[in-house]
Formats: C-alpha cells, sequence, structure tokens
C-alpha cells in the first residue's frame, strides 16, 4: 500500500490546500492530512478545530485520513508506513524553504521521499494568512475557503 503523509499547519484549510489533498489521492493509496504546529507560527485555530475542517473538506476522499502530531515530521511518517511526504510549491519563492526541508528530512530519514506537486496557477498566490487577513478585515473570502471555513473564520474576529 503506498501511503503518503501531507503535512501542515492548515490554519485554515484553503482549496490551495484541497487541491493538493486531491490530487494527492489520486496518486496514492491513502493519503494521511496531517496537521502540525509549526513553532514559528501563533495560529488563530486550535489543532482540533483545523483537523474539523479538513475532515469535513475531505469527506468525499475515501483513501484521505486526517490526523495530527507533535514531534518530528519523519516519525510521525514512519509511525504510519507513510514513504513519500506531499508538499504543494505554490511558486519559486517556495522553492528554498521546501528545498531545505525535504532535505532536512531525508537526511533524517533517507527512506522517505519527498514528493512535490505544483500548485494550481488560480492558487499559487493563496495563504492561510492572506485569507486571515481578508476575513479579519471584512472582506469575502468565499473563493478561497469554503463556507463552513468562512464561517468559522468570520466567528472568530467578528462574534
Ligand atoms: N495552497 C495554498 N496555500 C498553501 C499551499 C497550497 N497548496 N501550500 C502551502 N500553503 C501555505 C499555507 O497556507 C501556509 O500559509 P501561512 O504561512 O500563511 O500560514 C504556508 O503556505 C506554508 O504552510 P504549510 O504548508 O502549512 O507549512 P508550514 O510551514 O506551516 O508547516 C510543517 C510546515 C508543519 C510541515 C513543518 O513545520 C514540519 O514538518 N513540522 C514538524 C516538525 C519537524 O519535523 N520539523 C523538521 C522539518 S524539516
Amino acid at each position: 500500500m503506498r501511503i503518503a503523509v501531507y503535512p501542515g499547519s492548515f490554519d485554515p484549510i484553503t482549496y490551495g490546500h484541497l487541491d493538493i489533498i486531491e490530487r494527492a489521492a489520486d496518486l496514492f493509496d491513502k493519503v494521511i492530512v496531517a496537521v502540525s504546529v509549526n513553532s514559528g507560527k501563533k495560529p488563530l485555530f486550535t489543532i482540533e478545530e483545523r483537523v474539523e475542517m479538513i475532515t469535513a473538506e475531505c469527506h468525499h476522499l475515501k483513501n484521505v485520513e486526517v490526523r495530527h502530531f507533535r514531534g518530528l515530521l519523519v516519525d510521525f511518517a514512519v509511525q504510519n508506513n507513510a514513504r513519500s511526504i506531499v508538499r504543494g510549491l505554490r511558486a519559486v519563492s517556495d522553492f528554498e524553504y521546501e528545498f531545505q526541508m525535504a532535505l532536512t528530512n531525508r537526511k533524517l530519514n533517507a527512506q522517505l521521499e519527498t514528493i512535490f506537486l505544483v500548485s494550481q496557477p488560480n492558487y499559487s498566490f493563496l495563504s492561510s494568512s492572506i485569507v486571515k487577513e481578508i476575513a479579519s478585515l471584512g472582506g469575502d473570502v468565499s473563493g478561497f475557503v469554503s463556507q463552513n471555513v468562512a464561517n468559522r473564520l468570520h466567528n472568530k474576529y467578528h462574534r
């Protein structure tokens, strides 16, 4: 069974993430969306809220599981019998950071392969921070996230 892990902070999940998840689900027998704590970021949503939102977005994808983890990504991948780490590449500017992460993860565990999927052009400008900024200022985020996520953003900022 070919199992891949798609890690990220997903604060919150956007259509850009969903595009990568759907395409990975087509390529692998099982995809585990792994919600992690990025020590450099202060999240808006709790890990549990993020898992809930992703689970709702992925209910149509039968081979996708959503979990959260603490600790090293490579350890989580091994514990879940995954051989691949999927990451989305939005623009050239992502490359340096992704390159560093992929090489570090390979150094930590040479059995793990990082696979990059290039984002669709219409999502290549998207980020969770941009969506949060628009939502916090009362803007329309319906082109970037689902109604469920838009409602949760509204509740965080305007209730
Ligand atoms: N579409 C839209 N946006 C996307 C995207 C896509 N396809 N791919 C990434 N993004 C955005 C995210 O929304 C996020 O935006 P933000 O910075 O505004 O929040 C940004 O790109 C990058 O976030 P993400 O992909 O979630 O990565 P991250 O840097 O937050 O998380 C981890 C990185 C969690 C994978 C990494 O920190 C990790 O593996 N941690 C575990 C500890 C570990 O093993 N450390 C060693 C790793 S070398």
